[in-house]
């Protein structure tokens, strides 16, 4: 399913990036440019600046850039065609009908059935909860402490006692079996034919970032067993791409969020204003559910039950939040068993506490270490420091490992020197690790190399969208074809495309990449900081830009070049020479960027 590139051009040409991004973000004007605190990362100071002139925005902190699609593709977790339309209705643009495969008009149409199917199944047991046979339902909620309010933001329901309850109501209203099925709201038998799965539950709807029912959650009213059913995986249920409640939280104006296990954890907790709460789905915690966390935050509360599954579910999860980048910090609940449980034997300001006490997510890893310690034991002490200098040598940065190591050594009463002692010998020697940095030294001599023909290439792009007016000049050096990056070739392709037709516009080509990866390098191309004040400086950076490139590129021709090919040699050889000649020389006039 595709639109034309004319119509989404249409569209982002109407939509002003500054004004569509102020309605997220606090701007302010500073020179060309405006800037503001980044919405993709934590920060104290501006480094997001959005250039009315390009239409497009950058983060030089962190490095998301990209046009009107993409920032409401980040922000809002908007698919391509989700932002397109809501940037065409802003505008007052009409998309026109579009012509889908049919697979993808099929498969399009059956989520968007499954989803209706979901919100008609949640508003059935919305009612049913408030109905008289929701009665003991309602009266269980209300003795867990949930408020009327509480119930209705997370629609909480109530399923039946009648177990083909539901399935009765959708059939009237003509839903076929088959697509019934495919819900996972019923079983199927033989025997007795299709019927709920959920009956006399307090239901949970799961919905996804943007508060679509996507499964649900049903809890025996007591202690029967299985005490939670939930939904199969669906073609709209992926468990391990989803967190309960992160439609509400991620809103939230809170520092960070708290990850949990349990959904009346996170209903419980929203009550009493920590409404930056989220859970897992009845799994463990997901990389891809880590790398959801980090699209909203920075930093991770973690809190499991302070039970043994609890403490080995955390120590899983820190690295895994560490590994999406994320900063992670544990909180401890003794002698409580779960958030819902804290709040209500001590109440929300005694929770706060305990957020604010979190414990840093490596120290916690150190402490449930030395609990297989015994800590009077010289070998065992001597064992667990052993130990712990192993995954102090895992910090690159040094600044952060010394301040982790001091962190240990005063914890665990010993002399920072000793350990720090510990920790060299263990990079030095035994491990082998020393070696092994020796045979990777050419490795990192050829991939320094790669950065800089990498470095040199998103330079150039930069020039070439800042001062279209040198692209001319600029042909008798370096075409496209001196672009080695198949990536980088394709947007210096556009570039020269766009030029020859009168306008060079990378707000434009950004758009025409439909991954939001690839949107954010295209941006990244045309964001690399030039930061030059006289028309001196310019000239000497850019002809310092053309050779750089050149000879990179003539480097890596020549070493592709195949022995027979004599014509490409002699070619290779006389652009060798008019390199020699462009370094010798001025700047040529019409190089000169304005
Ligand atoms: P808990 O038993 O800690 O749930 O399981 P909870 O939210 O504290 O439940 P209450 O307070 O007793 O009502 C944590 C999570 O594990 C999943 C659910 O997602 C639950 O929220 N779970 C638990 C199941 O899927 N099935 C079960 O039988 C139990
Ligand atoms: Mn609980």
């Amino acid at each position: 399913m595709r639109y034309s590139e004319d119509i989404i051009e249409e569209v982002r040409a109407k939509t002003d990036i500054v004004e569509l991004i102020s309605g997220y973000v606090k701007l302010q004007r500073r020179g060309s440019s405006y800037f503001g605190l980044c919405p993709f990362h934590n920060e104290k100071s501006p480094s997001f600046s959005v250039s009315p002139g390009k239409q497009m925005y950058y983060c030089f902190g962190c490095g998301a850039g990209g046009n009107v699609f993409t920032f409401l593709m980040e922000y809002e977790n908007y698919s391509f065609q989700e932002a397109l339309k809501l940037l065409a209705d802003r505008a007052g643009v009409k998309l026109p009908e579009v012509s889908y495969s049919r697979e993808a008009r099929e498969e399009a149409d059956r989520k968007a059935l499954l989803l209706e199917i979901n919100k008609e199944a949640a508003k059935y047991y919305y009612c049913k909860l408030r109905s008289p046979a929701g009665e003991k339902a309602m009266e269980y909620l209300k003795g867990r402490g949930l408020r009327d309010e509480t119930i209705r933001k997370f629609g909480l329901g109530y399923s039946d006692r009648y177990n083909s309850d539901l399935y009765r109501y959708l059939k009237s209203r003509k839903y076929s079996d088959e697509v019934l099925r495919e819900t996972g709201l019923f079983n199927a038998d033989e025997k007795k034919g299709m019927y709920d799965k959920f009956w006399n539950r307090v239901i949970y709807p799961i919905m996804d970032a943007n508060s679509r029912v996507i499964g649900f959650g049903g809890r025996v009213m007591g202690d029967g067993k299985p005490k939670y059913l939930n939904s199969p995986e669906t073609k709209i249920f992926d468990k391990s791409r989803n967190l309960y409640g992160l439609h509400a939280a991620r809103g939230s104006r809170r520092k960070n969020l708290i990850i949990c296990e349990g959904y009346m954890d996170v209903i419980s907790m929203h009550q009493a204003g920590f409404t930056n709460a989220v859970a897992s789905l009845g799994t463990a915690l997901t990389s891809q559910q880590a790398s959801l966390l980090k699209r909203y935050t920075q930093e991770v509360l973690v809190i499991y039950d302070s039970d043994e599954a609890g403490i080995k579910a955390a120590l899983r999860a820190i690295p895994m939040l560490r590994g999406a980048g994320l900063s992670p910090r544990v909180v401890n609940l003794n002698p409580h068993k779960d958030p819902d449980e804290f709040i209500q034997a001590e109440g929300k300001e005694a929770f706060e506490e305990r957020l604010e006490q979190a414990e840093n997510g490596f120290l916690y890893e150190i402490r449930m270490l030395q609990r297989n310690y015994d800590m009077k034991d010289p070998q065992g002490k001597s064992d667990f420091f052993h130990e712990a200098a192993g995954k102090l040598l895992k910090f690159e940065d040094e600044i952060e490992r010394n301040s982790y190591l001091e962190a240990v050594a005063r914890t665990y009463h010993t002399e920072p020197e000793s350990l720090r002692k510990l920790v060299n010998r263990l990079a030095l020697g035994g491990t082998g690790q020393e070696a092994r940095r020796q045979q990777e030294a050419p490795d990192r001599k050829k991939k320094e190399r790669e950065d800089g023909v990498q470095k040199a290439q998103k330079l150039m792009l930069t020039w070439m969208t800042s001062y279209p007016e040198i692209l001319k000049g600029l042909s008798r050096y370096i075409t496209s074809r001196d672009f080695v990056t198949p990536f980088y070739r394709r947007v210096a392709e556009m570039v020269e495309e766009q030029y020859r037709e009168g306008q060079v516009n990378p707000a434009r080509i950004i758009s025409r990449f439909e991954a939001g990866e690839e949107q954010n390098l295209a941006a990244s191309l045309f964001h690399t900081k030039l930061s030059l004040e006289s028309d001196m400086e310019k000239q000497t950076a850019l002809k310092d830009v053309i050779c750089n490139m050149k000879e990179s590129s003539l480097n890596y021709r020549l070493s592709h070049l195949s022995p027979e090919d004599l014509a490409g040699l002699q070619n290779l050889m006389t652009e060798k020479k008019k390199l020699e000649e462009f370094k010798a020389a001025p700047l040529p006039g019409d190089l000169s960027p304005a």
